[in-house]
């Protein structure tokens, strides 16, 4: 994974090292961008956003695009995806509602999730979403009984698990016997039969996700196949499916590794169920958003004094931006200042203040020193970085601003004011408000 500052930058088209301006993002210098909104915040472009979505869209010909929301859920984010003809992905009630608030169309919505509760389930009939993906037998009786007692009839797909190990982080692979989603393969054609006898619910066919943050298409050849194969046993039963959902999971280099690109996932799913006349979905998240945000944090004091080597305290932490301490995950960490790039590099450790051992975004980095107040940019944080934050610590969550083209860079998100951190909290003898 270790990539040096120039080959971080020469990998990602949105970002140049201008000789002036220093790091830029989308043609923007995040220097001015930092100035103007303080840091920690969060930057995404819209252009790079748009970009991947269309070609993703443009490799999968005839595949439905249903935005996995949890990697991103801005409504910001949301309308924009929403406008180049996504659809959503939603594993929550508060999920849904912030797809439908975004404009997506209800119609376009898939709901996963092993835990959803009565009042979402009930909450997605009366929107009238495209399909519920159904992770256990108790959760289709569940739905079941719902829909039939309010008289809707529920388009469900089975979540297969198709016990194949996606070579991905422990914490994020979803797809092996034991792991908690889907239904495994031997229980998927009685559970269908039953789901076409059940009042209230229409199957329409199956669905899979194996994991995130997979690089490379042995293992979604793997699940096709198997998904495959349970379309011809049900279908010689005669029951009847129309539609499989791929899933998610499409990896991005976070180095400057080459990466799968998404023709090769196209080719590999479009190869797999070709010829079965079946309405096909992908369920993407962190290709399409990951590399389009970074996390702008700035130097709080560098610690030198008996140690290895300095350990710089930055103002982002753990709480912002999760993955390092929760995965391990490693993160491009890049000054901003045209100084700082053109600067020698010295190896440092890059930590934020909380106090936990865990909260280091960077192990011996190589990076030009930084002095108080430099600006660095934590790289590829538009997946699972703003969505994961916490308050730990007390620490207000960070503003989220969004370049588009030419425009003025926007504050679609405003830094969370201190006071709204307890602004729910009641004294014991509080009357309430
Ligand atoms: N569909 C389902 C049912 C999922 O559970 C997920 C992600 C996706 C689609 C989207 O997967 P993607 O295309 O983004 O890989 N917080 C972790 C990642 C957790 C992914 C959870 N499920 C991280 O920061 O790496």
């Amino acid at each position: 994974m270790p990539a040096s500052v120039a080959a971080l930058i020469a990998s990602r088209p949105a970002l140049r090292a201008h000789a002036h301006d220093g790091l830029t993002f989308e043609g923007m210098p995040l220097a001015a961008i930092a100035a103007a909104h303080g840091t920690p915040c969060w930057v995404y472009g819209a252009g790079t956003i748009r970009r991947r979505y269309r070609r993703l869209g443009a490799a999968m010909q005839g595949v439905d695009i249903h935005y996995a929301v949890k990697a991103n859920d801005h409504l910001a984010i949301l309308s924009l995806l929403a406008a180049e003809g996504a659809g959503a992905d939603v594993v929550s009630g508060g999920e849904l509602f912030r797809a439908i608030a975004a404009g997506v169309t209800p119609s376009k919505i898939v709901f996963s999730g092993v835990g959803k509760t009565e009042t979402e389930m009930v909450a997605a009939l009366d929107a009238g979403i495209a399909q519920f993906n159904i992770e256990s037998a108790e959760e289709l009786r569940d739905l079941s009984a719902l829909a039939a007692s309010r008289g809707a009839v529920a388009p469900i797909a089975l979540r297969v698990n198709p016990d194949v190990d996606a070579g991905t982080h422990e914490k994020i692979a979803t797809g092996r016997a034991g792991d908690k989603f889907g239904i495994p393969a031997q229980q998927i054609e009685a559970l269908y039969a039953e789901a076409a006898r059940s009042p209230g619910i229409r199957p329409v066919g199956l669905a899979v996700h194996i994991g995130s943050q997979i690089m490379g298409v042995s293992a979604f050849a793997a699940a096709y196949r198997k998904l495959a194969d349970l379309v011809h046993i049900l279908r010689a039963q005669n029951l009847p499916v129309e539609a499989v959902d791929c899933g998610g999971g499409l990896g991005i280099p976070y180095g400057d590794e080459p990466g799968i690109v998404p023709e090769a996932w196209a080719a590999c799913l479009l190869g797999a169920f070709a010829g079965l006349g079946l309405r096909l979905a992908i369920e993407p998240g962190r290709w399409l958003v990951g590399p389009a945000g970074l996390l702008l944090a700035s130097v709080i004091r560098t610690k030198r004094e008996g140690i290895d080597r300095p350990i710089v305290i930055l103002d982002a932490a753990m709480n912002d931006l999760a993955r390092p301490a929760m995965y391990g995950a490693w993160h491009g960490i890049i000054p901003v200042a045209a100084s700082a790039l053109a600067a020698p590099c010295e190896i440092a450790d890059i930590a934020g203040p909380i106090c936990e051992t865990a909260d280091i975004f960077g192990r011996a980095r190589e990076i030009a020193p930084l002095g108080r107040n430099a600006v660095v940019a934590i790289l590829d944080s538009g997946a699972y970085g703003a969505v994961m934050s916490s308050t730990y610590n007390a620490r207000p969550l960070a503003p989220q601003i969004l370049i588009d083209g030419a425009a003025p860079a926007q504050e679609i998100r405003a830094r969370q004011p201190v006071a709204n951190l307890w602004y729910a909290e009641l004294l014991p003898g509080d009357a309430g408000r």
